[in-house]
């Protein structure tokens, strides 16, 4: 497996990359993260919980919030809105989720190339930072439009581009496909981001080989485990910097990263409670001995503190030497 080193993206995921999160993942060597995707008709309107999910801090440059919306006037809007804290600003034409799609927003927009380019040339008209795309390859429903999106976009001068290979219709099902990626990479001179189904350090040099991107992003394969950067740049060599954490013992890895999670949450959420903790404890102990015993517990504990404790108790209890050698 050999492999030109490119920078690893982080995924926006809503519910997942919180703040705490996306400055843990660059601990763990993500070089780019990406806010979870926010609505524009939310922003505008000044709505607090839409304001919070673009909350940034210093320590995370580029700072790239996620924005998505069925209306040009509303995301023209929020470019300017945002753009005195923004170095960069994502546009999401990749949600499937329904809710969102019902509104002619996301994935949706993909069935109308003209409609993409217009609400992108919009926001490129007032943007005094650059304008990112993340698209799938299509809605499923037709013939796929990302390539023509990317071609478009280019001349209408967007920064860069990831391509989800997978169709609106096809949501997470299937595999993505890495090869249609490809010739989008071919037909434009923009970096294009491949993303789907990067895993470990075997998935990414095949996604790299297939595709020839200029980059990798990584959603699931980072859930509960960010430390997935670390060890994709390890295993193709491309760092040999020693991990915070030790290498070794996955258990040991999550412990570390999980009280680094509470540490930086502790930091940055005074105020507000962290909604996606309890999600977090699930996914950090996923896989992990007596998991299912575990999560079924962790359904059942309604404080932070607590859930925060029971969770390092249980990966302590796991790296403890005894329980290795048992
Ligand atoms: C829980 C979850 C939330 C997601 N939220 C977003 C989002 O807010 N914006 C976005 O562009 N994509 C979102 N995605 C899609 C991911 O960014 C990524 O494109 C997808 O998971 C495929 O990559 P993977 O195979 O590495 O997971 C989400 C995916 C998941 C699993």
């Amino acid at each position: 497996m050999t492999s030109d080193p490119v920078p690893l993206f982080l995924a926006p995921m809503a519910g997942v990359t919180d703040l705490a999160y996306r400055l843990l993942a660059r601990e763990c060597g993500a070089d780019v993260t990406v806010t979870e995707f926010t609505a524009a008709s939310g922003l505008t309107r000044r709505d607090t919980h839409s304001w919070l999910k673009v909350e940034s801090d210093p320590r995370e440059q580029p700072f790239i919030p996620q924005i998505f919306g069925g209306i040009t006037e509303e995301m023209v809007q929020t470019v300017e809105l945002l753009q005195d804290r923004a170095d960069v600003i994502d546009i999401n034409f990749g949600c499937p989720a329904p809710k969102v799609c019902r509104n002619d927003a996301g994935a949706a927009l993909l069935r109308d190339p003209d409609r993409v380019v217009e609400m992108v040339r919009a926001c490129l008209d007032v943007a005094k930072v650059p304008i990112t795309v993340k698209v799938r390859l299509g809605t499923g429903g037709g013939p796929n439009t990302a390539l023509e999106v990317a071609e478009r976009l280019e001349a209408e001068g967007i920064e860069r581009i990831c391509v989800h290979g997978r169709t609106l219709r096809q949501r997470y099902s299937g595999t993505a496909d890495w090869e249609q990626i490809r010739d989008i990479v071919e037909a434009v001179d923009i970096p294009v981001i491949a993303n789907g189904d990067v895993v470990d350090a075997a998935t990414a040099s095949a996604c790299l080989e297939a595709t020839g991107a200029a980059g990798l992003m990584i959603g699931r394969g980072a859930i509960g485990r960010p430390t997935i950067f670390h060890d994709i740049k390890r295993d193709l060599g491309w760092s040999d910097q020693a991990p915070t954490w030790g290498d070794g013992d996955p258990a040991v890895a999550r412990l570390w990263c999980w009280k680094r999670y509470l540490e930086l949450s502790g930091e940055l959420y005074t105020v507000q409670e962290n909604k996606n903790l309890k999600r977090h404890a699930v996914s950090f102990t996923k896989g992990l001995p007596g998991a299912s015993a575990m999560r079924v517990e962790l359904h059942s504990i309604g404080g932070q503190a607590e859930l925060g404790r029971r969770v390092t108790e249980y990966l302590e209890e796991l790296t403890e030497p005894s329980s290795i050698a048992a």
